[in-house]
């Protein structure tokens, strides 16, 4: 499979980074969740398709969590 493209949701403003990080402090892995624990694709939902792949890429392990880090804020 293919790297999928950086997640970004342009209505809420979050990143990829931001996804990836609250999957893995809170260890949510369903699209729901992840909108909840994130924010992301909480508007007009056109970014759902790249969220889906992003959750696919960290179920089958191209893409991986690592160790969670201190929050700055
Ligand atoms: S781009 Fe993500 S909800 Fe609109």
């Amino acid at each position: 499979m293919s790297t999928p493209t950086i997640y970004h949701c342009y209505c809420t403003g979050v990143t990829q980074k931001r996804v990836l990080r609250a999957m893995a402090e809170q260890g949510v892995r369903e699209l729901d969740d992840v909108r909840r624990a994130s924010g992301a694709c909480t508007a007009c939902q056109s970014c759902r398709c790249e969220l889906e792949a992003l959750l696919a890429a960290v179920a089958e392990g191209s893409i991986t969590l690592g160790p969670v880090k201190p929050s700055s804020s």
